[in-house]
């Protein structure tokens, strides 16, 4: 595999996944029109692999746009990131994920099939297990039905994969449900960049920390967990990133038709709480919060199995907890740094 597309390649994963790719040897071309991500990238990409990756400004669900970006590049594969996120954004405009997400993808596999494009990795999420009482789960729990319209999208596009891949086709898809991904590149010049008030818990927590926010919510303390808050499985980006590379390398010895899911996080389940008080540590600095109710969709914990991605990939995760709230709030203070 030698070119990607990297649809999404502006945004928080996408953006360090083009960083590996190229440190693997391979070129990574993005596809994003920065409605969801920030111009700032471009340069903080620069910075580390020395140039700003070839980039098309397209809407992913813009199927003409994209048979123009396949022509000219004609790519070995497919990393098909760009979607919507915000599990409460999508509660309240489902339209908008049914359209973006699952009309974006629609319009890859269809490009794709027009230009003989047939591998594709897609970005799935736990959130698919839903409220799974079996823990950790393993890519074999059954989805317990999505909380939100968001987790329904990632559903649905699972399912057009695993039935594309199938069908004439023919297609080589690997599936990664990814737990929560957090942290920044260690060099903090690409990271998160939240638009206005962050839904998640770190980038929620470095601004209080920067003193951006009054204080943290922690969204209750009475779940049947140690100390009462969520558990929850945080995965550093870079290793998240990694395993992108570790999944074009095993789908590439593998003979099509394939839809393969692999989990990605560490397999260990923290708290809440635990991730204030680590990032307090580790970080010298205090997070004001305080206990709040329960925030709605959510679910008590959630961590993975990690043995089928350790297994067929050869992938684990290498940063630590402790690494990841380091890395965040290294790239919370260059940020602060870059707008005075
Ligand atoms: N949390 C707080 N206060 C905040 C923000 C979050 O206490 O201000 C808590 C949440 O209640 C949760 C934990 O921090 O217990 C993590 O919350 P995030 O919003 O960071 O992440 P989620 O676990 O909700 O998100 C994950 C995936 C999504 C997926 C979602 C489904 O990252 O892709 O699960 O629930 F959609």
């Amino acid at each position: 595999m030698k070119k990607v597309i990297v649809t999404g390649g502006a945004g928080f994963i996408g953006s360090h996944t083009c960083v590996e790719l190229v440190a693997a040897g391979m070129e990574p071309v993005i596809v994003d029109d920065f409605r969801n991500s920030d111009e700032r990238v471009l340069q903080g990409l620069a910075k580390i692999i020395g140039r700003v990756p070839k980039l098309h400004r397209i809407d992913c669900t813009d199927e003409k746009a994209l048979d123009q970006v396949l022509k000219v590049e004609a790519p070995d594969g497919v990393i098909h990131f760009a979607a919507d996120k915000a599990v409460g954004e999508s509660v309240r405009d489902p339209l908008k994920y049914y359209g973006n997400n699952i009309g974006s993808l629609v319009a890859v596999l269809r490009s794709m099939a027009k230009h003989g494009v047939k591998d594709i990795v897609f970005s799935s999420s736990c959130t698919v297990y839903g409220d799974s009482d079996q823990l950790p789960v393993t890519e074999s729990t059954p989805p317990a039905g999505a909380a939100s319209p968001y987790g329904y999208t990632k559903v649905v596009c699972e399912r057009m994969l695993r039935e594309t891949s199938a069908s004439d086709l023919a297609l080589r898809a690997v599936l990664l449900r990814y737990f929560n991904p957090i942290g920044a590149h260690p060099s903090a010049t690409i990271g998160e960049l939240p638009i206005g008030t962050p839904n998640n818990l770190v980038p929620f927590i470095t601004q209080a920390a920067a003193g951006l926010r009054e204080r943290l919510t922690v969204f209750g303390n009475d779940y049947d967990t140690p100390d009462g808050s969520c558990l929850r499985d945080y995965i550093h980006v870079v290793d998240l990133a990694k395993a992108h590379v570790r999944a074009l390398g095993w789908m590439g010895d593998q003979k099509a038709p394939l839809c393969e899911t692999f989990n990605l996080g560490t397999g260990n389940g923290n708290s809440v709480l635990e991730v204030v008080r680590l990032f307090e540590e580790v970080n010298g600095v205090k997070v004001p919060h305080v206990i709040g109710p329960r925030r709605a969709g959510d679910v008590e914990a959630m961590y993975a199995d990690t043995k089928k991605s350790a297994s067929l990939l050869g992938w684990r995760t290498e940063l630590s907890l402790a690494d990841s709230l380091r890395d965040a709030w290294r790239w919370q203070l260059a940020l602060a740094k870059g707008q005075k």
